[in-house]
C-alpha cells in the first residue's frame, strides 16, 4: 500500500498571505524523508494554492512519485505534459468549490477523457481518474486507457451514522473489486483521517491513498514528519491483519 500525501494546504498557508512562507517544496523534501511513497499536489485552475513554479520545483527535487491532480484543461495538460510528473489525476474542478466535490464523470466526458490520457500516456505518465464508485464510470475509466482509478472516498469519510458508514465502504470495496478485475489500478482518497483510514487501507485491491488535510492538520501540532509516520503506521496495522 502507497501512501501519497497531498502537501496543498502548505501552499494554502502561504497563499493566505501571499508570501514565501512555507514552501511546498521544502515539505515535500520531509514527506520523503519520512518514506511517503509519493507527493500529490494539484495545480488548481484558479491557483488558489499550488503555483506552477510549486510543481517545477517539486519535480526537480523529489525522488519519490510525484502525482499531479489536474483537471482537463487545455493549459493546465499542456503544464503537466511540459513538467512530466510520474502518475496524473484527472479529477473535475469548480471554480466555487472548497475541495473536489465528486468524482470525474467519464461518461459524460469521455471524449475529452480519451484525449487528455493519450497526451498524457504519450509521455509516460501514468494516468488515474478520480471517480466515484460506480459501476458504470470503472468500466468507461477502463474504456479510456486510463491505468489506474482513485475511488473517491467523500461519501464514506462523511457518513453521518455508522450504517451509512458500513454501507459506503461496501460501496468502495465492490467498486475495487469490479476496477481490479478490469485490470486497473486502484487508489482511493478524499476525507480520508487517522480515525476513518483503517477499513479503507485493509481493502486489499486498493494500493494507494491520497491523505492530504488531515496529515497537514496535524503536522501543525506534531511536526510534518511525524504526522505522516502516524498515518503510515495505522496504514501498515491495517494491512497486517
Ligand atoms: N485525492 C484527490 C483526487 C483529491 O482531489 C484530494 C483533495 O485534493 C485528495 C485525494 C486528498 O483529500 P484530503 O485533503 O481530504 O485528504
Amino acid at each position: 500500500m502507497e501512501l501519497g500525501v497531498n502537501i496543498d494546504h502548505v501552499a494554502t498557508i502561504r497563499e493566505a498571505r501571499k508570501t514565501n512562507e512555507p514552501e511546498p517544496v521544502y515539505a515535500a523534501l520531509l514527506v520523503q524523508e519520512a518514506l511517503a511513497d509519493g507527493i500529490t499536489i494539484h495545480l488548481r485552475e484558479d491557483r488558489r494554492h499550488i503555483q506552477d513554479k510549486d510543481v517545477y520545483q517539486i519535480k526537480e527535487i523529489i525522488k519519490i512519485k510525484l502525482n499531479l491532480e489536474m483537471s482537463l484543461n487545455n493549459e493546465i495538460v499542456d503544464i503537466a505534459t511540459d513538467v512530466e510528473p510520474n502518475q496524473a489525476t484527472l479529477v473535475p474542478e469548480k471554480r466555487q468549490e472548497i475541495t473536489t466535490e465528486g468524482g470525474l464523470d467519464v461518461v459524460s466526458e469521455f471524449d475529452r477523457v480519451v484525449k487528455v490520457t493519450e497526451r498524457l500516456k504519450s509521455k509516460n505518465i501514468f494516468v488515474s481518474l478520480f471517480i466515484d464508485p460506480i459501476e458504470e464510470q470503472i468500466k468507461k475509466a477502463k474504456q479510456s486507457g486510463a491505468n489506474a482509478i482513485e475511488l473517491h472516498t467523500g461519501a464514506y469519510a462523511n457518513a453521518k451514522t455508522e450504517k451509512e458508514r458500513m454501507l459506503e465502504l461496501n460501496r468502495l470495496q465492490d467498486a475495487a473489486r469490479y476496477a481490479k478485475s478490469l485490470g486497473l489500478f486502484v487508489h482511493a482518497g478524499h476525507g480520508l483521517t487517522y480515525e476513518n483510514v483503517k477499513p479503507v487501507a485493509a481493502t486489499g485491491e486498493i494500493t494507494e491513498l491520497n491523505i492530504g488535510h488531515s496529515i497537514i492538520a496535524k503536522s501543525i501540532f506534531v511536526g510534518i514528519k511525524e504526522a505522516v509516520r502516524l498515518m503510515r503506521l495505522l496504514i501498515q496495522e491495517a494491512r497486517w491483519r
